[in-house]
């Protein structure tokens, strides 16, 4: 996150300059970055690529290359792949089809071109509870667990991973409960090496309930996933974690995982664990995350069909937002050495020598891989939100609406973008574009409401 990032994200300016002066006087962070742009000129080397083009500039808006924020300018590749045609160019008619073919195809384009591929074999997690404490949240009882989990690195010794997380349910539950897990801003300490975070998410201080409260007051419970603690938010951190330990310290070839699939492959692990845990209903595991961890959230619900449902917060470019679209962060701002880590290493060609409308495949097809799972997606309004595209991420949930009918659910009712606040909720892909800024929070309420559909058909 650059300080101008900050600003454009609604960071108070205190917290800002609290960051700036830690970061200009952290000799570690400084030696981050510069390890991040030789792996950033490592993979651009490796793909045979001289230059990529310039990102948008979020913030200043005399740049010429200024965000675009003008909706006649916001399509110039209009025809999106279609995800209900084979390549073989025959069209797709019955789910058989999608579950045999298409839907291989399209998971495939992906790990090439654009998250990279899990590793075949990924070495066992062994999951220690280190704590179990009872305690009140809000007006509920609770019982968390504080757990990590022991990644094995026989074959790499040099590299260890211990992954963070916590699991809150509530004390007096009469069975198993649903949880949602969520992507966290950590809350945890940071490991050695890689630049802390702040621990709420940049935007409006909340107000009334937490999250966390909304879902107790349902009977569900929560679990707080660390990414970092997994794969390091930077390029630097590529010869590290689980991404380095798989590949013993070398760098990344061009079609590896990013740092997305590595937290994604994190949460995985982590419903391995709720399916050993009797307080965990494990077929009623939901993932959630905001911003870059919208983006880990959405991939983690695609590529993870035991996920029964998701929270895409304003996940943006990288996330649901359609690549082809010309609004707020682009493919290039992606493709640079701040961000690049989160990808698979082919991605940045897109940015290089070829343009967003050569990518095989486009986020309605990120949303189609969770079908028939019901999914909500969300955004913030334009303004303090626009970054993240609301409309871009609203077109690729309503390109998805194909695939849903053809599994027997149902799309959101529209493809019109709807007035502000409006929640479409009625179907299995769900979308609503809050009228607060960078933050998950104005959302909760309605993804609960969607939720509740699935998760207490009876009602609480
Ligand atoms: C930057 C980045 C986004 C990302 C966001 C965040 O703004 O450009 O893609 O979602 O940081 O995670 O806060």
């Amino acid at each position: 996150m650059t300080i101008t990032a900050a600003i454009r994200h609604g960071w108070p300016l205190g917290l800002v300059v609290w960051a700036g002066t830690w970061a200009f006087q952290n000799p570690q962070q400084a030696a981050t970055q510069a390890a991040t742009k030789e792996d950033h000129q490592a993979m651009m080397t490796l793909l045979g690529i001289s230059s990529l083009r310039q990102g948008a500039n979020g913030s200043n808006k005399q740049a010429p290359n200024y965000a675009n924020y003008d909706e006649s300018k916001a399509n110039p590749f209009p025809k999106l792949p279609d995800p209900l045609v084979l390549k073989n160019g025959k069209r797709v008619k019955n789910a058989r089809t999608w579950w045999k073919q298409r839907r291989p195809e399209i998971v495939e384009e992906f790990d090439r071109e654009i998250y990279g591929r899990v590793p075949k074999v990924t070495p066992s997690v062994k999951w220690e509870i280190t704590s179990t404490v009872n305690e009140k949240k809000g007006e509920v009882d609770v019982i968390t667990k504080q757990l990590v989990g022991h990644v094995d690195n026989s074959s790499y010794p040099q590299i260890t991973v211990d992954i963070r997380l916590s699991l809150t349910t509530p004390a007096n539950a009469k069975g198993p409960v649903p949880v949602m897990m969520e992507f966290g801003f950590t809350g945890f300490p940071p490991r050695p090496g890689s630049p802390a975070m702040p621990a709420r998410p940049p935007g409006a201080a909340p107000v009334g309930p937490s999250w966390q409260e909304q879902v107790l007051a349902k009977g569900w419970g929560y679990a707080i996933l660390s990414p970092n603690s997994i794969q390091a938010d930077n390029g630097a951190g590529l010869t590290q974690g689980v991404i380095g330990l798989v590949n013993k310290g070398q760098r990344r070839k061009a079609d590896d995982w990013g740092a997305l699939r590595a937290w994604a492959w994190g949460a995985s692990r982590a419903l391995d664990y709720f399916e050993t845990d009797k307080s965990v209903n494990a077929r009623k595991v939901g993932v959630d995350g905001h911003s870059r961890y919208g983006k880990a959230a959405a991939v983690a619900m695609a590529y993870d069909q035991r996920f029964s449902i998701a929270y895409v917060s304003s996940s943006g470019e990288g996330g649901v937002k359609l690549h082809r679209r010309n609004w707020g962060e682009l493919v290039e701002n992606v493709a640079g050495s701040g961000e690049y880590h989160w990808m698979a290493g082919n991605f940045m060609k897109y940015a290089g020598p070829l343009q967003w409308s050569d990518l095989p495949v486009d986020s309605h097809e990120l949303v189609a891989l969770c079908a028939p799972r019901p999914v909500f997606i969300g955004a913030g309004a334009t303004n303090g939100d626009g970054w993240v595209d609301a409309k871009g991420m609203f077109l690729a949930a309503a390109g998805a609406g194909p695939v849903y009918r053809l599994l027997g659910k149902r799309d959101m009712g529209t493809s019109e973008f709807p007035p502000i606040e409006t929640a479409l909720i009625s179907g299995d892909v769900a979308f609503r574009q809050h009228s607060g800024g960078h933050t998950p929070g104005p959302n909760w309420p309605v993804f609960i409401t969607f939720a509740q559909r699935y998760w207490a058909p009876a009602g609480l």
